[in-house]
């Protein structure tokens, strides 16, 4: 480039695609002859067969150790392999397929919403995302609820609400956010900057700073930590789900109220996994009688259609006013439409009560195959119908081994498999469980 001439020409730029050779359809009269339908894939298809031929990596970004398993449908709490094995889904998508697969109620809010419409953007009112916030609303703490398509996108808006919240109200210093060790908050930058691990951040620094992890169970520190001058709020979720299952008990919980109230901390409740009913209560802090001031949730909200959200008190969500946060699909009208169906079952006490009633039916089986292969397992763990078997085997063997006896588990740290069934698994599915569980168990020996 000559020196003198500015890098960045105020001038408008030339059309990088010709005017000339543009052929627009008129408005009347016959439409142009188009060129060869083919002729445009057909070279995009070479350059990337071209490209992939050279390299080594998978054409999905190989950041996952997937299992070599297919699924072509599922029903229930089944899914069906492309071989023709069926395998009974005791993960159900990590927490994910609440009311199982293809649950005709679902499948008939998602399709009847699709036939009339899929996405408007935030720029207009979405009749289906209003009335979803008025449900949870209804049925919660909160005053307010922001939609996200996921779990880490709430957590970073979980954040961004905590800070503004401070900055708002004169103390722009109140940054720091308290987290605890074996957190899992997501994969965004924040998100994991907020858990702190070494395997999640290793690589990706700088990393997102005011974030202080604590011991699980560390009450002195967090008593202390707590009351430093630029704590701003506590974020924790009352059952660690990638942690291993780890359940907060309900007196800790209260203590933590106690503290935040206290301090002025906010609390910041992660029910992305323990959510939605998973724990025999439409969200796990209701076991201890407290509320928080903002809740992540996402996954089952969706029952297996992408959705998160973010609840808030008045209090606390008045401060994200118009323009500090956004979403192009957020709040989208099929991930709303269903949704609402989601928490018009869920919610409902005699389905909750139904969990619970499961709950107490699989965990005494569970009991049960731990005292029948102590060589195996240690224990179980959770609440409601997020369970976890503490084994005694690496779990990632324990969950191979239940691909031959046709069972899909989780493995967690702290050597958990997670146990995450549907929530309306039938009783005899978790007869079937049981079984399958047990000949996986067989199949291994003691490490
Ligand atoms: C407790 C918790 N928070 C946040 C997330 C992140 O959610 P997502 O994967 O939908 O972004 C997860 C996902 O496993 C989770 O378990």
């Amino acid at each position: 480039m000559p020196s003198g001439q500015p890098l960045w020409p105020l001038h408008e730029p030339e059309p990088r695609c010709p005017t000339s050779t543009l052929t627009f359809r008129p408005l009347s009269g016959p439409a142009p002859a188009r060129p060869p339908v083919d002729t445009v894939p057909a070279l995009l298809h070479r350059r990337a067969f071209h490209f992939r031929g050279q390299s080594m990596i998978s054409a999905v970004l190989p950041t996952y150790n997937r299992a070599p398993l297919s699924f072509e449908r599922g029903e229930g709490a089944w899914l069906y392999a492309e071989d023709g094995r069926r395998y009974l889904d005791l993960g159900a998508g990590i927490a994910v397929n609440a009311l199982g697969h293809a649950n005709p109620a679902l499948t008939e809010a998602l399709t009847a919403q699709a036939g009339k419409v899929w996405h408007l953007s935030n720029l207009y009112r979405i009749p289906e995302q209003e009335r979803l916030a008025e449900m949870l609303v209804d049925r919660t703490f909160a005053d307010t609820v922001f939609f996200t398509n996921s779990g880490t996108e709430a957590a970073e808006l979980a954040v961004k609400m905590a800070r503004r919240y401070w900055y708002d109200h004169g103390r722009p210093d109140r940054t720091r956010i308290l987290t605890f060790e074996g957190a899992f908050h997501g994969r965004s930058s924040a998100a994991i900057a907020a858990a702190g691990s070494e395997k999640m951040t290793k690589g990706f620094g700088p990393l997102l700073p005011g974030f202080t992890q604590l011991a699980w169970g560390d009450q002195e520190a967090l008593e202390k930590v707590i009351r430093e001058p630029d704590v701003g709020a506590v974020m924790i979720e009352p059952i660690q789900g990638e942690g291993g299952i780890r359940t907060l008990p309900d007196a800790c919980l209260k203590e933590l109220r106690a503290l935040c109230d206290e301090t002025g901390a906010l609390l910041i409740l992660d029910e992305v996994q323990c959510g939605i009913g998973r724990t025999g209560r439409l969200f796990a802090h209701e076991w201890a009688g407290v509320t928080p001031d903002i809740m992540m949730v996402a996954k089952g909200i969706g029952g297996g259609f992408p959705l998160g959200a973010v609840l808030a008190t008045e209090k606390v969500g008045s401060v994200m006013t118009v323009g500090t946060h956004g979403s192009t699909y957020g709040g989208n009208p099929l991930g709303c439409a269903v949704g609402a169906a989601v928490m018009g079952i869920v919610s409902d006490e005699g389905f909750l009560a139904e969990v619970r009633r499961k709950a107490g039916l699989f965990r005494q089986g569970l009991e049960g195959l731990v005292a029948s292969r102590p060589d195996v397992f240690e224990g179980v763990r959770g609440t409601g119908l997020m369970l976890g078997l503490k084994t005694k085997v690496a779990p990632a063997d324990f969950v191979k081994a239940g691909y031959d006896a046709g069972i899909l588990t989780v493995p967690a740290a702290d050597n958990v498999v997670r146990l995450l069934p549907p929530l309306n698994i039938p009783d005899e599915d978790i007869a079937e469980a049981l079984r399958r569980l047990d000949q996986a168990a067989s199949s291994l020996k003691a490490a």
